[in-house]
């Protein structure tokens, strides 16, 4: 569904992204971990058209995306959370929602997601016409997906959705997660932390420095010790490399 070959990008002349190969496949749920400043939200934001690569090829469903802006890779199908959940503080969570579905033409189909959405995360319907920031910081993530999923993505990507939030409430997070996968939504999603992704992974990229230092099927690297070299870079021959 998404390969990205060799990808380069970066802010003047830091180069942020050094060359990053990464597939993800119908139906999977792919984390990218890593450090702060590894380069993971300047991917998500490259592959959803907010940033231009410098070099490297981005394609979707077999199509050269890259350079296309947001809002048509919006309509193709991929979503993006992005870090810090950008809700619209000041307008009421049913605002917020319909701003999700807004680029859409079937309003029915619209309607029925929206019904959808409700019944997946039931704190914003208990909170429909309440100011969305006056959210917690939880709820608030959940009101980002939601209004994401109304976009009707095939593949929703997804920027750091436990941070700043309680253990508890990463549960929740996540468990919605899982739902959606299972009802067939493919996910990319960006964390800082390994814990937790193991259990709900498909397949794990471990991002540092701009490079993917390990990249393995969750159930290869269940017992975290790969995992861990990756991500502090215990063996870096790859880095210096680079
Ligand atoms: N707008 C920007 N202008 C200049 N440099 C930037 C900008 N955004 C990010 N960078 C730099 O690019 C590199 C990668 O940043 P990025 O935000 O992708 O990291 P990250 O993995 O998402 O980190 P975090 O876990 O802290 O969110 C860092 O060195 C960062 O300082
Ligand atoms: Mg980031």
């Amino acid at each position: 569904m998404l390969d990205i070959r060799s990808l380069r990008a970066g802010y003047g002349r830091l180069s942020a992204l050094k060359s990053v190969d990464l597939t993800v496949k119908k139906g999977e749920i792919v984390f990218v971990v890593g450090p702060n400043g590894a380069g993971k939200s300047t991917l998500l934001k490259t592959i959803s058209g907010l940033m231009t690569p410098t070099a490297g090829t981005i394609s979707f469903n077999g199509e050269t995306i890259s350079g296309q802006p947001p809002e048509r890779l919006c309509r193709k199908g991929l979503a993006l959370v992005p870090e810090g959940r950008s809700i619209f503080r000041t307008l009421t969570v049913q605002e917020n929602l319909l701003l999700g579905s807004m680029i859409r033409k079937d309003k029915a189909e619209a309607a029925a997601d929206l019904d959808k959405a409700l019944e997946t995360f039931p704190i914003l319907k208990a909170r429909y016409r309440g100011i969305a920031g006056h959210l917690s910081g939880g709820e608030q993530q959940q009101l980002a997906i939601a209004r994401a999923i109304l976009q009707r993505p095939t593949l929703m990507m997804i920027d750091e959705p436990s941070l700043g939030l309680a253990p508890l409430v990463i549960d929740q997070v996540y468990e919605s997660l899982r739902q959606l996968n299972a009802e067939g939504l493919t996910l990319l999603v960006v964390e800082q932390s390994t814990a937790r992704i193991l259990d709900l992974a498909s397949r794990i990229y471990v991002l540092r420095n701009g490079h993917v230092a390990l990249e393995g099927a969750a159930r290869d690297l269940a017992d975290g010790h790969a995992l861990e070299e990756a991500y502090f870079g215990y063996s870096d021959h790859q880095a210096a490399q680079a």
